[in-house]
């Protein structure tokens, strides 16, 4: 019986020891600020932006919201975003991706102050991480530590494979292992043999956007198992089910894992506390 990660409990944990150090911050005059910026109204990203001010409001950072119509120009964005760069009163600036076809992403991440930048996507912050100074990380490779570390898995020596390579998941992720000395690989499409590869990791931590691609014949018994995929799954009668599946075939890895993620419940919960504690830190850096 593997150990069952749980993301829920871990992230509650986590917002409360923020809710906790936001208020003493605020006890001495400072104040945190989140603005929160979404282009068009895709329903997805319309859900995760509500989740973040939801955290935002229970941990006691104020959320500014920007509520910007499909059409907003490349020009104009870049001109919010300048103004909220010196605007004093904000620490942070998130722009949820993704962004419509008529604005550049990469222009966008960049335009953002590497001191406000707690997506952790800017170049300057993903340049600190790969040379161990610090700087904001992106949220969910970072959440991904914390699971880690807080259900006393050992890290330093292990065999990790990555499966993923993404700028957001898959290389910050490898970076962080790294940062805590595990000997890492990074798996992707391109990737000869990925069954034997993951095989020889003791900690197969898996974003590939596939629904159920790692079976068991991926796993090493005893293998820690994080799986990053989330994906709502066809319920195989025509219909689609509300059932959330991620990219492990959870029901044949857990009995060969020594500890396994869920989903959903498990990486999922992690990103959005990571990206609190990134505001906080934001505040806190201010000078
Ligand atoms: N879209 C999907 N995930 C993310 C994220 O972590 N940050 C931002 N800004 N947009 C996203």
């Amino acid at each position: 019986m593997a150990q069952i990660i749980d993301g829920k409990k871990i992230s509650q944990e986590i917002k409360d020891e923020l809710r906790e150090k936001v208020g003493v911050l605020k006890m001495a005059g400072k104040e945190a600020t989140l603005a929160v910026i979404q282009v068009g109204d895709d329903p997805a990203s319309g859900v995760y932006v509500n989740n973040k001010k939801k955290a935002c409001s229970y941990i006691g950072i104020r959320s500014l919201s920007y509520e910007l119509p499909k059409e907003t120009t490349e020009e104009e964005l870049l001109a919010l975003i300048e103004t909220l760069n010196r605007d004093e009163r904000v620490s942070g600036i998130l722009v949820q991706l993704p962004l419509p076809m008529q604005i550049d992403e990469d222009k966008i991440i960049m335009a953002i102050s590497p001191k406000k930048d707690v997506d952790g996507f800017h170049p300057e912050n993903v340049g600190r991480l790969v040379i161990g100074e610090r700087g904001f990380v992106s949220c969910t490779p970072a959440g991904i530590i914390q699971l880690l570390k807080r259900s006393g898995i050992e890290i330093a020596g292990k065999n990790c494979v990555v499966v993923g390579r993404s700028n957001i998941v898959g290389k910050p992720m490898a970076l962080l292992m790294l940062r805590e000395n595990a000997t890492v690989t990074v798996a992707h499409s391109k990737t000869q043999n990925l069954k034997e590869l993951c095989r020889q990791a003791d900690i197969l931590i898996v974003a590939i956007g596939k629904p159920q691609f790692i079976t068991g014949e991926y796993i090493k018994e005893g293998a820690v198992v994080i799986d990053v995929g989330i994906h709502r799954a066809e319920n195989g009668e025509g219909g689609t089910s509300k059932k959330l599946c991620g990219d492990v075939c959870f029901d044949q890895a857990e009995p060969l894992a020594s500890a396994i993620t869920p989903v959903p419940g498990g990486v999922g919960p992690m990103t959005i506390a990571m990206l609190m504690n990134n505001c906080v830190e934001a505040m806190q850096s201010e000078s």
